[in-house]
C-alpha cells in the first residue's frame, strides 16, 4: 500500500508518498481499501508543526477515508467483507489501506460514492455538533458561518437552512457567487469589510443568534459582543495562526494572546445572557455510540438530498503537496480529496 507521510513540520513538499506492506486487521478491525481520503485543516495545521494532537513526526495524517472493506480481524462479522464504507481514522487516512475499530465505519446509503462519503464525517459531524448538538439552531435564528466557502462551512450552510435559518457567511470575495447560489442568504469579505459592524447591519441591529467561528483569537472577541441575547458562540479552530506555509511561532503566539481570556467570566455570561461552547471532534473517540446517530440522521438527510457534499477537487496521492497549497492559497470551495 502506499501512504503520505508528514516527513518533517514545514511547507507542503514535506508530504512525500512512501510504500508500506498491506496493513492487517486487529480483533474488531476491518480493513478498508481506499478509494479516497478526506483534507482537513488540522492536517495543515499538523504539517506547519502546530497542532497538538497529531502523534509525532513523522507520521500518516488523516482523519477520513471512504472504500470497500476488504479483510476483517478477529469477531467481525462475515458480513462486513465488500461493503462499501466511511470511516473515521485516529490520523493514518492518507492510505490506500487503513485498518479501522468496526465501530468507527459507516455502512454508505446506497448509491453514495466515495468521494462524497470521505466528504462527510470530518465536516458534516462538527457542523451538526455545533448547529444542532450543541447550538441548537432554531427555525427564524440567524448563524454566523465564517470560512463559509470551506467544507465545515458549506456542510453548515446546508444543515441551518434545513432547520429554516437565516445564514450570514465569511469568505474571500471570490467565493461569494457560488456560494449564494449554496444558500447563504449574506456574504461578508471579512478581509474588506468589518463582519461585526456587517452583522449588525444585516440584522437590523438585533445581533447574531449562533456563531460558528474556527478562525480563532480577536475574531470570538468581536464575534461574542455581536450576539443577540440568547445567542451561542461556538469555538472550533484556530485558522489565524496558519498564516503562512511554514510554521510561525509569532502567529501562533499572537493568536493565543489575541483570545477572549477575560471577556467571558461567568457573570459578564450571565448578565448578557450569552453562551460560549468548544467543539473538537478529534476528542470524541469516546463518544461514538452518539456520534454514530448523527451519522444515521445525516445520512438520512442524504438520502433526501439535504446533505450534499461539494467537493472542490481531488488530487492523486502524489499531488498531495498541491492539495495543501491549494487550501492555503484560499482556491477551494468545498471538500479537498485525495486519491490514490
Ligand atoms: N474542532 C473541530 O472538530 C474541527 C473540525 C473540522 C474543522 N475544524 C476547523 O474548521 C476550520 C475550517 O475547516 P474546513 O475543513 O472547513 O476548511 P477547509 O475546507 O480546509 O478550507 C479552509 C477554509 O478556511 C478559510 N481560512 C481561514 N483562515 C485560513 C488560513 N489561514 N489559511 C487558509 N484558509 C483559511 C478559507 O476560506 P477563505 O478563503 O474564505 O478565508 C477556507 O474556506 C479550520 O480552522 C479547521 O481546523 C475544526
Amino acid at each position: 500500500m502506499r501512504q503520505i507521510w508528514i516527513t518533517k513540520a514545514g511547507p507542503p513538499e514535506v508530504l512525500e508518498v512512501k510504500e508500506a506492506a498491506d496493513p492487517t486487521p486487529k480483533a474488531g478491525e476491518v480493513r478498508v481499501r481506499v478509494e479516497a481520503s478526506g483534507v482537513n485543516f488540522a492536517d495543515i495545521m499538523g504539517r506547519l508543526g502546530i497542532y497538538p494532537d497529531l502523534p509525532p513526526i513523522p507520521v500518516v495524517p488523516g482523519y477520513e477515508v471512504a472504500g470497500r472493506v476488504d479483510a476483517l480481524g478477529a469477531g467481525v462479522e462475515a458480513s462486513w467483507n465488500g461493503r462499501d464504507v466511511a470511516a473515521m481514522t485516529h490520523f493514518g487516512g492518507y492510505a490506500d489501506a487503513v485498518c479501522v475499530p468496526i465501530n468507527h465505519v459507516f455502512v454508505r446509503p446506497a448509491g453514495m460514492s466515495a468521494q462524497e462519503a470521505a466528504a462527510i464525517p470530518v465536516n458534516y459531524f462538527t457542523a451538526w455538533q455545533l448547529i444542532v448538538v450543541m447550538g441548537a439552531l432554531k427555525p427564524d435564528e440567524t448563524v454566523l458561518i465564517h470560512s463559509a466557502g470551506g467544507g465545515v462551512g458549506i456542510a453548515a450552510t446546508q444543515i441551518a437552512k434545513h432547520l429554516g435559518a437565516h445564514v450570514i457567511g465569511t469568505a474571500s470575495s471570490g467565493k461569494h457567487a457560488e456560494l449564494r447560489a449554496l444558500g447563504v442568504d449574506h456574504l461578508i469579505d471579512y478581509r474588506t469589510e468589518e463582519f461585526e459592524t456587517r452583522a449588525r447591519e444585516i440584522t437590523n441591529g438585533r445581533g447574531v443568534e449562533l456563531i460558528l467561528d474556527a478562525v480563532g483569537g480577536e475574531s470570538w472577541k468581536k464575534g461574542y459582543r455581536v450576539l443577540a441575547p440568547t445567542g451561542r458562540l461556538g469555538m472550533f479552530g484556530l485558522s489565524a495562526a496558519a498564516t503562512g506555509k511554514s510554521r510561525s511561532v509569532a502567529s501562533m503566539l499572537a493568536t493565543v494572546a489575541r483570545m477572549p481570556w477575560l471577556q467571558f467570566n461567568p457573570l459578564a455570561l450571565m448578565n448578557a445572557n450569552k453562551g460560549v461552547f468548544g467543539v473538537n471532534l478529534g476528542h470524541m473517540w469516546g463518544e461514538f455510540e452518539r456520534i454514530r446517530e448523527w451519522a444515521d440522521q445525516l445520512f438520512a438527510l442524504w438520502t433526501q438530498g439535504v446533505v450534499r457534499p461539494k467537493i472542490a477537487k481531488t488530487f492523486r496521492f502524489d499531488e498531495a503537496p498541491k492539495a495543501h497549497h491549494f487550501i492555503q492559497d484560499r482556491g477551494n470551495i468545498g471538500k479537498v480529496l485525495l486519491v490514490p
